[in-house]
């Protein structure tokens, strides 16, 4: 049992998830404490019928603190998660800023349990439109080994936080309204709009967004043969990201033995009936701890290729789920620095 736990960036969209999932989980604690910026610092936040004080994140704050799950911008994880190692705190880490540092396991639990055992002070979870892909791509790597992945995304507002919730809303009501607006998280109006850019220039032509959903299956999976070329999209969706994707496998798997491999996999769920409109889709999939693959079929263009697409609750699953259940592998294994 974790003796003293912290949620940094509380009052965040990952953050508040987080704070549900603790509600909604059974997970073994014995204080918690909620940590936060100035901006919110003194604040209060209901948390199992009870209020409690956001506290500011400074580096005595992890003074008594065992594990912290952290979801916060990149230069503020860079900044804190070395206050907390120097005080045996452990860190799960949901920023982009640690994942691919060599000395920090990149953890999907379905997936490589085994490397959050060689944490030295932080294990980072990885970004949201890498976790639902290689959920999916998992069975299929294990039968038929998977040499290639195409992949377009479907990017929901809520992976930009709650700035990029509140554009989405704030932008279509003015837009309806024919009012201005200045939206805070997209650098073009997201309302009746898809924006083909999430993250900076990163490598030839790629964004930052794209080059993560590379190098991290690659980390995940301990195998750089791997090739994923990606497209990421913000779409004017609440929340749940959507993926097409597209695998090439060394063996041949056919369609029904994709349905076969999927159905039997902890966290996937299969939901293809093509003739009835029966899909998965971002409005059925939120608040939903599966990842969904529908639309399952042979590429017509290549040998071994498989088609699906595949949703995802960024926020759980992609996000906060995928954090509290590092941290739930922490408190089985007592793992704590
Ligand atoms: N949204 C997703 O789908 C998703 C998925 C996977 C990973 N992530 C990653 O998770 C992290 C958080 O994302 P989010 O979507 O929850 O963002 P968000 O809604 O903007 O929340 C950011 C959180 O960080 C806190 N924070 C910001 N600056 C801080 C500072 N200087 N000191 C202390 N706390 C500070 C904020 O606290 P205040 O209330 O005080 O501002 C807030 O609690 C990001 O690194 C993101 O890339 C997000």
């Amino acid at each position: 049992m974790i003796e003293s736990i912290a949620i940094v960036g509380a009052t965040g969209a990952v953050g508040r998830i987080i704070r549900q999932l603790f509600e909604e989980r059974d997970f073994p604690y014995g204080k918690i404490t909620f940590l936060a910026s100035q901006r919110s610092a003194g604040t209060t936040i209901t948390f199992k019928g009870e209020e409690h004080e956001v506290k500011l994140l400074c580096p005595e704050a992890f003074d008594d603190i065992d594990v912290a799950i952290g979801s916060t911008p990149d230069p503020v994880a860079a900044e804190f998660c070395p206050w907390a190692r120097e005080r045996n705190c452990v860190v799960v880490d949901e920023s982009g800023y640690w994942r691919m540092d060599p000395e920090v396991p990149l953890v999907v639990p379905e997936i490589n349990p085994e490397a959050a055992d060689q944490h030295k002070g932080i294990i980072a979870s990885p970004n949201c439109s890498t976790t639902q892909m290689v959920l999916a791509m998992k069975p299929l790597h294990d039968a038929g080994k998977i040499r290639r992945v195409i992949v377009s995304t479907y990017q929901a507002t809520s992976g930009a936080g709650v700035q990029g919730q509140a554009d989405l809303i704030d932008g279509s009501r003015a837009f309806l309204d024919e009012a201005d607006y200045e939206y805070q998280a997209f650098a073009h109006p997201i309302a009746f709009n898809l924006i083909p850019q999430i993250g900076s220039h990163k490598h030839e032509g790629y964004t930052s967004e794209e080059m993560k959903m590379v190098y991290e299956t690659q980390k995940i999976f301990g195998d750089e043969s791997i090739k994923v070329c990606p497209t990421c999209v913000r779409v004017p969706v609440e929340n749940c990201h959507s993926e097409s994707i597209l695998v090439e496998t060394e063996k041949k798997i056919s369609v029904d033995e994709a349905k076969e491999l999927f159905d039997a996999t902890p966290g996937l769920k299969v939901v293809d009936d093509l003739g009835n409109g029966e899909y998965p889709m971002p409005n059925q999939c939120s608040g939903d701890d599966n990842t969904f693959i529908g639309r399952i079929r042979e590429d017509l263009s290549c040998e071994n290729g498989l088609a699906f697409w595949c949703v995802s609750d960024n926020l759980r699953k992609g996000a906060a789920t995928n954090a509290v259940q590092i941290a739930e592998l922490l408190s089985k294994t007592q793992a704590a620095v």
